[in-house]
């Protein structure tokens, strides 16, 4: 199945891989493993955007060294090819000695370049898609793009990767998680009385938007906000002082989750992405970038980073709630006598508040779209 999954989700679909504010200069590149394809993401000195597999023409050996940077030119260190920012291959070592080959012709260096992966980038995410047949970005995006226009798209956010940590846990586990608010205010009782649930709608190729309330104020008089925060009030209102480009007290905060499993969460001040990388059947690695504003001084920085350190640090939070639910559950469904979860909380509707199970049926029926999967399993294997 899992591999199935690779073939039939990941490779077919859009895949979220960065924000451009990761790599904004000319010759700034990141490598990253998509669908299980090592690839490079790279500005070249026009100002585009381009991925390629990261994958020497010569041998094969993986060109750039996995990270982040910025160069002039990719050289692979195996035998120092060289291929400039747009993929052509530049340069190689004794070229003079493939005269012979190639029907005499030399070395066709212009068919030789980095092999192109298609990649295009909305509100300033960047996707890439190894499929060049399915629909492009804006119609696998759809509704939803507006929805990630704010924050995402403003020219003075600035993204990072925080961290990665790998989980015990297929990947699924996370996409069910980000979708499932009845555990919200049950799990992470920091939630309760500070983030009331507003309405979610279901968009177009499984993606899903939860809006959400925020008053630290009414978890402060409820005393449900975390000790430390309890403790430091100033702090925790400050919280609600320096909002991320465009995010008002209206419309504080949304999750977003994106088909097959990305996720986008905005508090006010901070931000959280989540990009999986699938390893096997029960690991994933899950990269976590936080944001804020160019410019931001040392104490705002301090604020968002406070406030993004409430809900995903490593050591407590909903992060590390959510990730003990992740690997309980990977634990308790290879059971064999787990044979179905229980996704039956409200009507199915395409609105509502965030109880429902809908956002998550909204997801399996994605996937067994993608599965080739028509039904749920028949009645007589229940
Ligand atoms: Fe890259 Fe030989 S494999 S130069």
């Amino acid at each position: 199945v899992f591999d199935q999954e690779m073939e039939r989700i990941f490779l077919t679909n859009w895949n979220f891989v960065c924000h451009e504010s990761e790599i904004p200069e000319a010759g700034d590149y990141r490598t990253a493993t998509v669908a299980g394809q090592a690839i490079v993401v790279c500005r070249n000195p026009d100002g585009r955007i381009n991925a390629f597999y990261n994958t020497c023409r010569h041998r094969g050996a993986q060109v750039v060294p996995e990270g982040a940077g910025n160069a002039r030119a990719f050289t692979c260190m195996y035998h120092l090819w060289t291929y400039d920012l747009d993929g052509r291959l530049l340069s190689v070592p004794g070229e003079e000695a493939y005269q012979t080959s190639y029907a005499e012709g030399g070395l066709a260096k212009c068919d030789t370049g980095l092999v192109p992966v298609r990649v295009d980038s909305m509100h300033r995410l960047v996707f890439v898609c190894f499929d060049h047949d399915v629909p492009g970005l804006a119609d696998y995006l759809g509704d939803i793009a507006d929805v990630l226009a704010v924050p995402f798209g403003d020219p003075e956010l600035k993204v990072w990767v925080d961290r990665e940590k790998t989980m015990r846990a297929n990947w699924k586990m996370q996409p069910e998680n980000s979708r499932d608010g009845y555990h919200a205010p049950l799990l992470h009782r920091r939630l309760r009385h500070v983030s009331p649930p507003r309405p979610y709608r279901l968009t177009g190729n499984g993606h899903a938007v939860q809006v959400l309330g925020l008053d630290y104020e009414d978890g402060l008089k409820h005393n449900t906000v975390d000790k430390e925060l309890a403790d430091n009030p100033e702090l925790t209102r400050a919280f609600m002082s320096h909002p991320l480009p465009g995010i008002s007290r209206d419309a504080p905060a949304y999750v977003v989750t994106l088909f097959p499993d990305s996720l986008f969460l905005v508090r006010y001040s901070t931000l959280l992405i989540e990009r999986q990388i699938p390893i096997g059947p029960d690991e994933t690695v899950i990269e976590f970038r936080a944001g804020g504003i160019e410019g931001d001084d040392a104490a705002v920085s301090a604020v968002r980073d406070a406030h993004w350190n409430v809900y995903w640090s490593d050591g407590e939070g909903n992060l590390a709630e959510d990730w003990a639910a992740y690997e309980a559950q990977q634990r308790g469904v290879g059971n064999a006598g787990m044979r179905y979860s229980l996704l039956a909380r409200g009507e199915p509707a395409t609105e509502g508040l965030r109880g429902d199970d809908n956002r998550i049926r909204s997801f399996w029926q994605e996937w067994r779209r993608h599965m080739g999967c028509d039904t749920n399993a028949p009645p007589d294997d229940r």
